[in-house]
């Protein structure tokens, strides 16, 4: 079997989890991950490029017989790597698995996403997009909402751009203060949305364009506190399955969302062959979709990766040669749980350089490094989300059990994490 270089770009939790999951196939050749972390390197070699420097990522590959460019995050899709690859000669047959720059204005975009979504009947909350100049009519469409308010900014801000506001005056203060710069250039237009009222889920779909497998369905846990409370964070925690995302919920999800949104990225001639990640809502048993992302959630992917027995590089050469009908996607029935170790005072400002110890005595968990470096051969925390540990149990609660006492013995100065991750579930 011809084996297969791949280069993943990214340093999170979440690439950890995919670099873990292609080190296990049976055609990975060579594994690099740019710039990768602290324990990156247990499944592949690291690399010191910035994913956003796309010739240095492209001489990279073409030096070290790169057959594929994996992309974790966001960033790059949306500055286009896909299409600088694709419109090099040199480059040209060396597929990106993520979209089109066209593709991810989905993620890139929020009034894109929006438009998007009403061009073909996708279910979402009703919006309104207003510049400075419609500032007046923004606030018209405020006074014809219910509290809470939703104000999202148009462009990336590193998951920060989102604002619900529970009064009206606030509300349009607030607006004013995005379209007057808050969040640079990513809020000089503003979604206005009807505030939705459910749970949430994350739905991850792996299309080639014509066609699609739907991923394990997990959700993540956003706030800092026990209880969802306090300050949102990058994520603390994620488990798959999601009880309430069952079979008929699923079929609506399929024929509603991810079916207009496959046939309609086709229809409008963009280019999409890679993760489409849905953040759901389920309001009284209908999915209705609160935002696209063109990549894999983070956390989530510390346990949509347990729960997938197939052969992830096949799948995403599957993706790059539109032949995914021909693959079979076969998911693992047991719960994974992921909780993610954090620094003391994230995500405020929090120290860094703080060495890790325990690894070595983790059994039966999987640890992801988030936040994490190795310094003269040291272990240290070098971000807020530093490790998550990852397991596996016939039931949330036994998969949850596994991680906290595996938990117990890691530390670092200032170790924080949530012991309520899945309380919401059934
Ligand atoms: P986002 O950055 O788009 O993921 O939004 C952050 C969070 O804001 C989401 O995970 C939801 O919890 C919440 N949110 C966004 N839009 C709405 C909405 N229309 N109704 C209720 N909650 C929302
Ligand atoms: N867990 C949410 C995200 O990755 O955006």
């Amino acid at each position: 079997m011809e084996k297969i270089n791949i280069l993943l770009l990214g340093s999170g939790g979440r690439e950890s989890a995919l670099a873990w999951k292609m080190s296990q196939s049976e055609i990975i050749g060579k594994l690099f991950i740019a710039p990768g972390n602290g324990g990156t390197g247990n499944f592949g070699t690291n690399v010191a490029i910035s994913p956003l420097d796309f010739e240095a990522v492209k001489a990279f590959a073409l030096e070290n017989a790169v057959g594929m460019v994996v992309v974790g995050n966001e960033d790059p899709l949306v500055a286009g790597i896909y299409d600088f690859f694709m419109s090099d000669a040199a480059t040209a047959s060396i597929p990106v698995i993520g979209p089109s720059k066209a593709g991810a204005m989905l993620e890139g975009s929020k009034d894109f996403a929006k438009e998007f979504m009403n061009r073909h009947g996708i279910p979402t909350a009703r919006h309104l997009s207003v510049t400075k100049d419609s500032i007046e009519e923004g606030f018209r469409f405020l006074e014809s909402l219910n509290a809470p308010f939703v104000l999202k900014a148009d462009g990336l801000a590193a998951g920060k751009g989102v604002l619900i506001l529970p009064t009206l005056d606030e509300a349009k203060k607030e607006l004013a203060e995005m379209l007057g710069g808050m969040f640079g250039k990513s809020s000089a237009t503003v979604v206005i949305e009807e505030f939705l009222s459910g749970i949430e889920c994350s739905v991850f779909v792996l299309t080639d364009g014509d066609h699609y497998k739907v991923l394990p369905v997990a959700k993540d846990y956003k706030r800092i506190g026990e209880g969802d409370t306090g300050l949102n964070t990058g994520g603390m925690g994620a488990v798959s399955p999601v009880s309430f995302a069952d079979e008929a919920f699923m079929e609506k999800v399929r024929t509603r969302i991810i079916e207009p949104t496959v046939n309609g990225l086709k229809a409008e001639g963009i280019t999409y062959r890679g993760f489409i990640f849905l953040g759901l809502i389920n309001v009284g048993g209908e999915p209705m979709v609160i935002e696209y992302n063109v990549r894999m959630g983070d956390p989530e992917t510390e346990v949509v990766m347990l729960r997938i027995k197939s052969d992830l590089v096949k799948l995403l050469q599957a993706v790059a040669a539109g032949t995914l009908d021909r693959c079979e996607l076969c998911i693992d029935e047991r719960h994974a749980v992921t909780v993610m170790m954090v620094s003391a005072g994230y995500p405020g400002s929090y120290e860094k350089g703080k060495v890790i110890s325990g690894l070595e005595n983790v059994t039966d968990s999987i640890v992801f490094h988030a936040g994490t470096k190795l310094a003269d051969g040291k272990l240290l925390t070098n971000g807020g989300r530093v490790i998550a540990v990852s397991s596996y149990g016939d039931s949330k609660d036994a998969a949850l059990g596994k991680s906290f006492a595996n938990i117990d013995k890691i530390n670092f100065d200032g170790k924080y994490f949530r012991r309520d991750i899945g309380f919401d579930l059934k």
